[in-house]
Order: C-alpha cells, then structure tokens, then sequence
C-alpha cells in the first residue's frame, strides 16, 4: 500500500457507489463500514471524523429510535455545515474538537461508553476543493493546510522557517519522497528571494526540482511534499494514536470500532493499535512465561484490511487507497 493517497484524483463521478451528498462529499467505503459495526435503535455512536455528515447520517437512520450519534470534527467549517444539516435531526450531537480528546467532548453530553466508534481519516473533498483552506496543489490559495484554522502554525511557517535539514526530514518521513534533499534545497534557496506564501509557489518548486523523467506516474509530483506538510502542521499521527486509543477505552463490551485510513503511515499505526490491543501478552517471544500481564481487549473482526470494491472505484477514485480495519471490544476489558 502507497504510503501517499491518491489526493490529486479528479473526483469526478460515474454512477455507483454510494452518492456524493450535497456538499459533493462522497463517503468512502460506507456500506462495509455499516455491514461491519451494525448500528442498531437505541445505539450510541462517535463519529470522530464527521466530515460532510455522510456516515454519521447512515448510522443515525439505524439507531433510530431511541439512539444517539455524536459527530465530532476539527474543521469549525464542517461543524458549523454540519449543525446546519443536523439541526432537526433528533438523536445528532455535532461538536467541534480533535478525537484524541473523545472522551472528554463525549462525557460533556452524558456519555461514558458507546456501542461504536468510526474513524475516516485525512480530509474531505469540501476540504480538499477549497482553495482558500491551502491543502491542494491543484488551486492557488494561502498555503495553510490547518484542519482547525484558528490554532497551530501554518503550512508556509513552516517551510519558511524550518532548516533544511528537518525539512528533509520531514517531507522523507511522512512523504516517502525520494527527492525529499533536493526539494527541501530548493524550498531554502527559494525562500531566501521570496518567502513561499501560496500553494502554487511550492507546487512550482517542487515541480522544478524533480526532474521530469522521475515523475510518479499516477500522482501529481507535489502530492508528497504536500502531505507530509499537513500531517505536520495538524500532528495528524500523534492525533491518530490517541484517538485510537481513547476509542478503545470507551467502547462498551461488543461495541466496535471502525477506521478508515487512506496511506500507509496511518493503516500502519491503525493495524499495530489494533493488533496490540487484540493480543493477550506482550512478551517477548523468547520468554517462557508472561510477566507483562497485558490482556486482549478487542478482537479483530476482519485479519486483512477491507478495500473498495470496483463499483466503488469506479465511481470514486479518490477511495482506491482507503482501508478499513474493524473491531470488537472485548467483555472484560475497558
Ligand atoms: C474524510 S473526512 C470524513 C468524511 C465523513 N466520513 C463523511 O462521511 O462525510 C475527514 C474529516 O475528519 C476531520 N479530522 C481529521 N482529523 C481529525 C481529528 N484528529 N479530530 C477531529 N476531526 C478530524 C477532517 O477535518 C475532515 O473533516
């Protein structure tokens, strides 16, 4: 798996697949999402990725009556569409926040523990179709990349400021970007006549640095450098890590989890969370007997990650690198 998503696809669609909603947000790999948590009346989701609403409304249809779905979100944006289209929804709650800090928004509203937890993670096409927002090499706009525009530092603070040095290592790290040296040369030497302000101006570095003949040939040359930048700017791993692991603690027992990743930087932090949790100890193999008294509290629902089927590829080709790993809470566990 590409540890880049295919962020620069033209999201165009043919018929299939779930349908975009009104926002042209399509939700990606929805219907195993449903098959595998099984919302049922009376439930209570979160939805720590609310996004467009599209898989906190699917849930909400089946844990009517009686059920409750709280859909959380970083982007004050998609929270504020979001309460729009929730208004006279009974049973949503639409809060703003990052899902690492689940428990606390849930507990603001009474809930302690969930049947279900669903994470979509990375951004949605309203995000990525906002020039203004500076996630996308694919329109000029300020080059910012916040999900929560009113906190942290900016995608252009950092190439700005960053030494060449930690700039290299970032766009290698989290960008898998074999010209990760020279782009960050390039960002240094540039910066130092003009300070790099817009999307278009890195996306022009970065296209002037790599040389023609290395261009990857189902992605835009820039999409590494810009994903690496905003896993950065919004900390999206550590996020993830204690998402995962909030999520698991508020589980009820046989309540289920659910995440959709969409590289391989995420599925690979999901798939350990998930494996380590499923597992009974954590010794090291060589020892005879277990001294680390870690015990499984979820079972893994599905060995290998679940893809999009071809209907659903066909009819949005953003969704050909999202997987989805399910699992159970355990009885005994919390
Ligand atoms: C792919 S979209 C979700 C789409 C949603 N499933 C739907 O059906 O409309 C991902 C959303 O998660 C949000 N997000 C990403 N990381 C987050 C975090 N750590 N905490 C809260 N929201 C986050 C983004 O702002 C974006 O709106």
């Amino acid at each position: 798996m590409s540890i880049v998503a295919g962020m620069d696809d033209d999201s165009s669609a043919t018929p299939g697949g779930p349908a975009p909603d009104a926002t042209g947000h399509r939700p990606v790999l929805l219907h195993p999402l449903i098959e595998s948590l099984q919302p049922r009346p009376g439930q209570t989701y979160i939805d720590g990725t609310l996004g467009a609403g599209g898989y906190v409304a699917s849930v909400l249809e089946r844990v009517r009556p009686g059920g409750r779905v709280l859909g959380i979100d970083r982007d004050p944006a998609a929270v504020e569409a979001a309460r729009r289209r929730f208004a006279a929804a009974t049973g949503a709650i639409v809060e703003q926040g990052d899902f690492a800090s689940l428990e606390a928004i849930a507990a603001r509203h009474g809930i302690d523990r969930v049947d279900g937890v669903m994470f979509d993670l990375g951004l949605s096409s309203v995000q990525l179709d906002d020039p203004a927002r500076g996630f996308s090499f694919r329109f000029d706009g300020p080059l910012d990349m916040r999900m929560d525009p009113r906190e942290g530092r900016t995608a252009a603070d950092l190439v700005n400021e960053w030494s060449e040095a930690d700039l290299t290592a970032l766009i290698r790290t989290y960008g898998d970007e074999r010209f990760a040296r020279r782009i960050a040369a390039a960002i240094v030497r540039s910066r130092a006549d003009e300070a790099i302000t817009t999307t278009a101006q890195l996306r022009d570095i970065v296209e002037r640095t790599i040389p023609r003949r290395f261009w990857p040939k189902r992605i835009h040359p820039a999409t590494r450098t810009f994903q690496a930048l905003r896993i950065e700017v919004n900390h999206e791993l550590e996020s993830l890590n204690e998402g995962l692991q909030a999520a698991i603690r508020i589980l009820r027992p046989g309540g289920r989890l659910g995440v959709v990743s969409f590289h391989s930087l995420e599925d690979t932090i999901v798939k350990n969370a998930l494996h380590v949790s499923a597992q009974n100890c954590l010794c090291p193999p060589q020892q005879t007997h277990c001294t680390c008294a870690h015990r499984a509290s979820l079972l893994l629902l599905s060995r290998k990650a679940i893809k999009p089927d071809a209907a659903e590829l066909a009819a949005n080709p953003r969704a050909r690198s999202a997987r989805l790993r399910v699992a159970e809470k355990l009885d005994d566990a919390r």
